[in-house]
C-alpha cells in the first residue's frame, strides 16, 4: 500500500477511451516522431498532476430528502441507535422514499452523481435499502439501472433490503427475512437489477443468523455479498461476510485480533468509511493495524443522508490520513486500485494501466500529491476525464 509509482515530467497517450502508453518527456520527441505522429489532439498539463479516478465502492446516493433535523439531535447528544429506535434514521428515509416517484429520485441521484464525478469519482457502487418493501426496493434499483444506462462511468448496484427492520415487522422479524429471501431476492435477480447483496449486520439491526440466511439465499441467485459490518459493535459481521465469500466488508470500526485473522485468510476487501465515523463521532477503524497485518485496505464515501451526506473522496482521504494515520500513498491506493477490487472493476478501473479506461483526474497546479490530502475539504481538481472524454 505504500508503493505509489510516480512519473514526473511525463506524457500520456489515450486511444479509444483507454490508456495506451506513457513515458518521460525526455523521450517524447523520439516516440512522437516514430509512433505517435498521428496524435489527434494534445493538451499541455504543465504543473498539474494526473491520477486515476476514485472508485467509490460504497454509496447510498438514491434517496429522497435530507435529514438535517437528526443532525441537530446528534449535536444535542442522541446516538445513531437512539435516533433509529425513535423511527428516525433509515426508517425516516424509507418513509420519504416511499412517497417519492422514480423520476424525482432519478433526478436527485443524477445530480449527486454529477457532483461526485466533478470531484474525481470515476466508478461507483450504489445501494438500495431505503425502500424496505418489494415495490420500493425495486423502484430504487430501477433508478440505479437508469443511472447505469445514462452515464459513462461504471456503476455497480447492490440490493440492501436488510438495511433496517420495517416497523410493521418489528414483532415478526422472520416475516421480513422471509419477504427478502422468498420475494425480493428472486424478483430482483430475475430482473437483473442487482450485482450484489448487502445486509446491515450490526447491533440493533440484523443478526449474524439473519445475515447468513439472506446471503445464502442471494448467492443462489448469483448475488455476491458486500456487507455493512462491525460499525456499532463486534457484531460477527466480518466473520459471516467472509464465510459467505463477501467481496468486501465495510465500516469495521470494531475490528479486533480475531477479525483481523479472519480477514487475512480471505479474499474479502476491508473497506473503511471514515466520513461516517467523523459524522457520527464514532471511534475510527484501526486502519494501521489492518495495514500492518498486510490487509489491502480500501476507502469509500458511504454517501447517504443519515451518516455521511457527502461524496467528496478528497475529504475521505484527508480524514483517513488525519484520523486513521494512513499515509498519503496508502490513501491514494486505498481510494483507487484497492477500491476497484472492492467493487470488482479492477480489470477496467483503479489505475493508470494500458488497456484500462482512461478515467482520470487532472489536478490543479500542486506542489506534490501530499498537498491533495493536506489541503483538506477542498478537491484540488482542474479537470476530470471519463473514458478519455473531458466531462468536468
Ligand atoms: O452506511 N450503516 C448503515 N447504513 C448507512 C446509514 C444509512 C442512514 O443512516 O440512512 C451507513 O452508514
Ligand atoms: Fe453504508
Amino acid at each position: 500500500m505504500q508503493s505509489l509509482p510516480v512519473l514526473e515530467n511525463a506524457w500520456l497517450v489515450i486511444e479509444n477511451g483507454l490508456f495506451k502508453e506513457w513515458g518521460s518527456m525526455e523521450d517524447f520527441e523520439r516516440i512522437y516522431a516514430s509512433t505517435y505522429g498521428y496524435i489527434a489532439q494534445a493538451e499541455d498539463l504543465q504543473g498539474k498532476s494526473i491520477l486515476p479516478c476514485f472508485c467509490d465502492s460504497h454509496t447510498h446516493i438514491v434517496y429522497a430528502g435530507s435529514r438535517e433535523n437528526e443532525f441537530v439531535y446528534k449535536i444535542k447528544g442522541m446516538s445513531y441507535e437512539e435516533i433509529a429506535q425513535k423511527g428516525g434514521g433509515i426508517l425516516n428515509s424509507a418513509k420519504k422514499l416511499q412517497d417519492t416517484n422514480e423520476e424525482d429520485l432519478y433526478e436527485n441521484a443524477q445530480k449527486r452523481l454529477n457532483e461526485m464525478i466533478s470531484m474525481g469519482t470515476g466508478a461507483i457502487e450504489i445501494k438500495s435499502g431505503y425502500g424496505l418493501t418489494l415495490a420500493d426496493e425495486i423502484k430504487m434499483l430501477r433508478v440505479v439501472k437508469k443511472l447505469k444506462q445514462n452515464n459513462s462511468i461504471r456503476i455497480k448496484s447492490t440490493f440492501l433490503g436488510a438495511h433496517a427492520m420495517p416497523l410493521q415487522f418489528k414483532e415478526n422479524r422472520n416475516g421480513y427475512i422471509e419477504e427478502i429471501v422468498k420475494k425480493m431476492i428472486p424478483q430482483i435477480a430475475e430482473e437483473g437489477l442487482a450485482d450484489y447483496c448487502d445486509v446491515f449486520c450490526d447491533k440493533g439491526f440484523f443478526t449474524v443468523e439473519e445475515t447468513d440466511t439472506i446471503l445464502q439465499a442471494a448467492s443462489k441467485f448469483g448475488l455476491k455479498p458486500k456487507i455493512h459490518a462491525n460499525e456499532l459493535d463486534y457484531s460477527g459481521g466480518i466473520q459471516v461476510g467472509v464465510k459467505n465469500g463477501a467481496i468486501s466488508v465495510d465500516h469495521l470500526e470494531f475490528t479486533g485480533k480475531e477479525e483481523l485473522e479472519v480477514l487475512l485468510k480471505s479474499d474479502t476487501i476491508p473497506t473503511l468509511l471514515p466520513s461516517t465515523a467523523f459524522f457520527l463521532r464514532l471511534h475510527y477503524p484501526p486502519a494501521r493495524n489492518m495495514i500492518e497485518a498486510g490487509l489491502p485496505v480500501s476507502l469509500a464515501s458511504d454517501y447517504n443522508p443519515g451518516s455521511s451526506p457527502s461524496g467528496n473522496m478528497f475529504f475521505v482521504m484527508s480524514l483517513a490520513c488525519i484520523q486513521m494515520k494512513m499515509l498519503p500513498e496508502e490513501v491514494i491506493n486505498a481510494a483507487t486500485v484497492n477500491a476497484s477490487y472492492a467493487m470488482e472493476v479492477n480489470d477496467t478501473n483503479g489505475s493508470i494501466t494500458p488497456g484500462k479506461e482512461a478515467s482520470f483526474i487532472v489536478t490543479e497546479k500542486i506542489p506534490s500529491y501530499t498537498y491533495l490530502l493536506y489541503s483538506f475539504g477542498r478537491p484540488c481538481v482542474d479537470q476530470v476525464y471519463i473514458k478519455g472524454k473531458k466531462v468536468s
